[in-house]
């Protein structure tokens, strides 16, 4: 069975690891053992909600569980087959992990990063075989969202690509192939969309809720553009936002000012029960 290593064990790297333990054996690291744990304990109480509602039994559920094992130990990957790293969105601090993972696991292992927007050539710049280094792009909630992207850099290699097509097949995803560049392909879309809806809410030209309202009915969007930003945390779409505009340079991609204030006043979404709706 393979082994998966996930890095973080925030939103992103616990529904990660959720998804992953369909297929194989998780190994779910933090920056330590208790931050580890809470990610299990989120994998856990989903997972007593998909018992509550009869789509899984529990002999199901300790099976998945029973799959994932939460450490603060990064050396404990060294026997993973594949790593996804879903660690803070800094380029600094994915570079430190990626040239320790470079140390700790195999040369046959495949690493992952799950960035939503920052340069996956410079994130495997001390990358020992950087031709198995790739972006495995999830989307929030990562259990329930079908797509992902791989995305390759000039440097990786066709046999990963491979290997990561396939494992994303086994979760019952679906994934995408992009050429690295600033948001790929979604956040591309997605987030300017959303920078957007900001604008229009700070203009004074509708109400939160009309806007979002707009989407839901006028576009058949699932969920409005500002339940969305809440949904996937302020402070990453306004990050997001700063790289596209700053790799990209054209103006359109300039965060929203009000998008930049949010932020500074720690109102992030869901994360902080506060946003641009009130989750309290
Ligand atoms: N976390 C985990 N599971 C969640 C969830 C959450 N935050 N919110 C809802 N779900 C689950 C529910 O438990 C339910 O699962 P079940 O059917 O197995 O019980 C399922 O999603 C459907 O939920 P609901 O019936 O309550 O609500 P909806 O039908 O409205 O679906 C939604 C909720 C799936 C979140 C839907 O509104 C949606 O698809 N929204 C858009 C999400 C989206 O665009 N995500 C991409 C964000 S961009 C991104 O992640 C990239 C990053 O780099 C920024």
């Amino acid at each position: 069975m393979m082994i998966v290593g996930v890095i973080g064990a925030g939103t992103m790297g616990s529904g990660i690891a959720e998804a992953a333990a369909q297929a194989g054996k998780v190994v779910l690291v933090d920056i330590d053992q208790g931050r580890a744990e809470e990610g299990w304990q989120a994998i856990e109480k989903r997972l007593n909600r998909q018992v509550e509602r009869e789509r899984i039994d529990v002999a199901r559920k300790d099976e998945i569980l029973g799959r994932i094992t939460a450490t603060g130990d990064l050396t404990d990957l060294k026997v993973a087959n594949i790593v996804i790293e879903a660690a803070l969105e800094d380029l600094e601090v994915k570079k430190e992990l990626f040239a320790s993972l470079g140390k700790i696991c195999s040369a046959e292992c495949i690493l992952g990063t799950n960035t939503s927007a920052l340069s996956i050539t410079a994130i495997a710049a001390h990358v020992p075989g950087s031709e198995r280094v790739v972006g495995i792009h999830f989307f929030n909630p990562a259990t329930i969202m079908k797509l992902v992207e791989i995305v390759r850099t000039p440097f990786t290699s066709q046999e990963c690509l491979e290997k990561v097509k396939s494992f994303i097949e086994s979760l019952g995803k679906t994934p995408i192939l992009a050429e690295e560049s600033p948001g790929f392909v979604v956040n591309r879309l997605l987030i300017p969309m959303i920078n957007e809806a900001v604008l229009l809410l700070a203009e004074g030209v509708a109400s939160a809720e009309d806007i979002d309202t707009a989407m839901r009915l006028g576009a058949n969007h699932p969920m409005g553009p500002l339940a969305l930003a809440d949904l996937v945390g302020l402070d990453i779409c306004l990050a997001i936002m700063e790289t596209l505009h700053k790799e990209l340079g054209e103006d359109k991609y300039r965060p929203a000012p009000f998008l930049r204030k949010m932020v500074r006043a720690g109102r992030l979404g869901r994360k902080t029960k506060i946003g641009f709706f009130d989750y309290s």
